[in-house]
């Protein structure tokens, strides 16, 4: 694992793996950062390392099979580490075909450029040998599980039930990824992960989008009952297990990634107001999310047992420090809101 191409590096999880390899990674020669930058994408998320000489942006499509050829061509990557997707389960509901060309067609974009590039007689519709050493990993999620009941957890062999256009498109490209396993013998990996929290994450999500909230005493609002149970889990654990799973991860295999750590909604947005000292009366409930998932749970054991990767953080430790940073950065949520992230790439670059 020496030249990485990480797609998606502007977003949440993309920014924090980037920081995360930069400085944990000695190996690690080249990192590429293929991002659009849509609403999603913030190249503030990586002030810190834009001037490392290890790291480059390309402001790109994931979609855009010339362009992501071109990089292939140039950078000679041996890994890839597709995060780049529309993410958002609203979002999704209201305007679902970008969920599908970005997570489905764009999926299939670079793994088709991986393949051409690492095939060793890529012609051949036979070949099924590859240079030594590359790996394509595709970053999904446990919401292609569907939901589960009271009772239960999703293990690598639970059928896949997506039951919003979000988790649908995921759960597409998850296939997508098998097929190029199956028929062409591509060095894959599918990490599956339960839902992150930690620093950059984009104020639409539950645990910005209520502390944000709460700081300005506005309303917070909870779809339904409040009591759909989601497993949370740091962001920086998600990335250790990513390079566990490059490093160790058995071809064509799919590694559940989750932390052990069921909390309803509710309490999550109660324990957001009591850190704050903020009044119970800011929680609004709200109608329901359509299809909204009841309960996911992930069942990590194959990632620890077969690979030895476990989440190093409490969840206790992870949110006081994720409530910490948001408080402590209050000008990164400040330009997220107002949209003046929007213009740092163009003041950035323009003169480029
Ligand atoms: P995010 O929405 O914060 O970031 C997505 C990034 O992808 C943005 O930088 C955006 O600009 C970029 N992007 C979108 N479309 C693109 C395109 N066509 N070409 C290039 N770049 C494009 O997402 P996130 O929360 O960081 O999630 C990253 C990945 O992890 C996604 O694949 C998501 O499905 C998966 N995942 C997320 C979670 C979670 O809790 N957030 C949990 C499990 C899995
Ligand atoms: O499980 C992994 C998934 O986690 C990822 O694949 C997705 O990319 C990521 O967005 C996340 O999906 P969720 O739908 O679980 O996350 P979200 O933060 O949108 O919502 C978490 C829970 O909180 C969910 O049950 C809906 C609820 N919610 C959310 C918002 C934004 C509310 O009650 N009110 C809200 O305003």
């Amino acid at each position: 694992m020496k030249r990485i191409l990480v797609t998606g590096g502007a977003g949440f999880i993309g920014s924090n793996f980037i920081h995360y390899v930069l400085n944990n990674c000695e190996d690690v020669e080249l990192l590429v950062n293929l991002d659009l930058l849509t609403y999603a994408g913030n190249l503030e998320n990586l002030l810190s390392v834009q001037d490392d000489k290890r790291y480059v942006f390309v402001h790109g499509d994931i979609r855009d099979s010339k362009l992501v050829n071109e990089i292939f061509d140039k950078y000679k990557f041996d890994t890839v580490v597709h995060f780049a997707a529309e993410s958002h389960v609203d979002r999704s509901i209201v305007e679902p075909e970008i969920f599908l060309t970005t997570n489905i067609v764009g999926s299939q974009t670079l793994l088709d450029a991986a393949k051409r590039h690492w095939n060793v007689d890529p012609d051949n519709k036979y070949s099924r040998e590859y240079l030594p050493g590359v790996k394509y990993l595709q970053v999904s999620t446990d919401e292609v599980y569907g939901a589960l009941g009271k009772t239960g957890m999703f293990t690598e062999s639970t059928p896949i039930s997506p039951n919003s256009p979000y988790s649908a498109s995921k759960a597409s490209a998850d296939l997508v990824v098998r097929a190029y396993y199956q028929t062409y013998g591509m060095p894959v990996n599918i990490t599956r992960c339960s839902n992150n929290y930690g620093p950059y994450q984009f104020p639409e999500k539950l645990i910005p989008l209520m502390l944000n909230n709460a700081q300005h005493n506005k309303p917070l609002p909870i779809y339904g009952d409040g009591m759909q149970i989601r497993d949370w889990l740091h962001v920086s654990d998600h990335c250790s297990a990513i390079l566990t799973v490059l490093k160790k991860g058995r071809n064509g295999e799919v590694y559940n990634i989750g932390g052990n750590n069921e909390r309803a909604n509710i309490e999550i947005v109660r324990l957001i107001l009591n850190e704050l000292g903020k009044d119970e009366s800011l929680i609004s409930y709200v109608k329901d999310r359509p299809g909204h998932d009841r309960r996911y749970a992930i069942d990590n054991a194959k990632i620890t047992t077969e690979l030895g990767w476990s989440p190093a953080y409490t969840f206790q430790r992870g949110m006081h420090e994720t409530l910490e940073w948001y408080l402590n950065n209050p000008g990164w949520v400040e330009r997220v809101v107002s949209g003046d992230y929007l213009d740092y790439y163009s003041k950035m670059y323009s003169k480029a």
